[in-house]
């Protein structure tokens, strides 16, 4: 109980309306990840993971039921203050890397410290650790497409790392790439959670749920805690 929540989430429901029908996606999750645990939320196609993560990433709403990240009651918060919560609170790891085409390396990485408002100079050297942990040091003039897919996912990673966010949520973060990439990208998570961060994977493959401390299964709407 003394452990810090991060996400806290009860008997959250989800539906779509599919004319007159209801497509019920979320039935009910009870869903906890407390301050620097690494877990993999795994299923299959369809079972929900997306619309899961849209509501943990504070993309979408929820039916019923509650949910708190980092201590805010996001199911009672409007949706103006949602992007802010969103930009501060998480740092997004996508499957196709979401970078800005025509930015190099360095501006895709210090975008979201300038929509903050922070000045160009200060947030480059806020970013320079993490550039430079990342191995990324030589690349950053570069554009995305003069990268590999693993370079560009560390992009995407030290974009995510830089504003400092309580929650690092990924979606497929592997999917893309090919098997030593891969498998870079996730001993990368798991350095990043020894030093402490806490980190939300969203798989369909059990390889890749492997990498991280605790996993999840997700199976036709509702969630199960998997047990070593
Ligand atoms: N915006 C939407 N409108 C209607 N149905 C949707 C919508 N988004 C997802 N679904 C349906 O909800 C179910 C779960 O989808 P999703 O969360 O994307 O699963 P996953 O990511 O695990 O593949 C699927 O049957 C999908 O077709
Ligand atoms: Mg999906």
């Amino acid at each position: 109980m003394s452990a810090e929540q991060i996400i806290s989430m009860q008997q959250v429901r989800k539906s779509y309306k599919m004319g007159a029908e209801q497509l019920n996606v979320l039935k009910g999750i009870d869903f906890t990840v407390n301050k620097g645990e690494f877990t993999a939320i795994l299923g299959p196609s369809g079972s929900g993971k997306s619309t899961l993560m849209n509501i943990i990433g504070c993309m979408d709403t929820l039916d019923s039921g509650s949910y708190s990240l980092n201590g805010i009651p996001i199911h009672n918060t409007k949706e103006r203050e949602l992007t802010k919560i969103r930009n501060h609170e998480i740092g997004f790891i996508f499957q196709n890397y979401h970078l800005i085409p025509t930015y190099t390396v360095i501006q895709n990485i210090i975008m979201p410290l300038l929509m903050r408002g922070q000045d160009r100079r200060s947030a480059e050297k806020d970013c320079g650790e993490i550039i430079e942990m990342l191995g990324l040091s030589e690349r950053i003039h570069h554009k995305p497409s003069e990268l590999s897919g693993g370079q560009r996912q560390r992009v995407a990673i030290a974009r995510a790392l830089c504003s400092n966010p309580s929650l690092l949520l990924a979606d497929e973060p592997t999917g893309a790439l090919d098997q030593n990439s891969g498998t870079e990208v996730l001993k990368l998570f798991k350095k990043l959670h020894e030093m402490g961060n806490t980190i939300v994977m969203i798989t369909h493959d059990l390889n890749v749920a492997q990498w991280a401390e605790r996993t999840v299964r997700i199976v036709d709407g509702e969630m199960f805690e998997e047990t070593a």
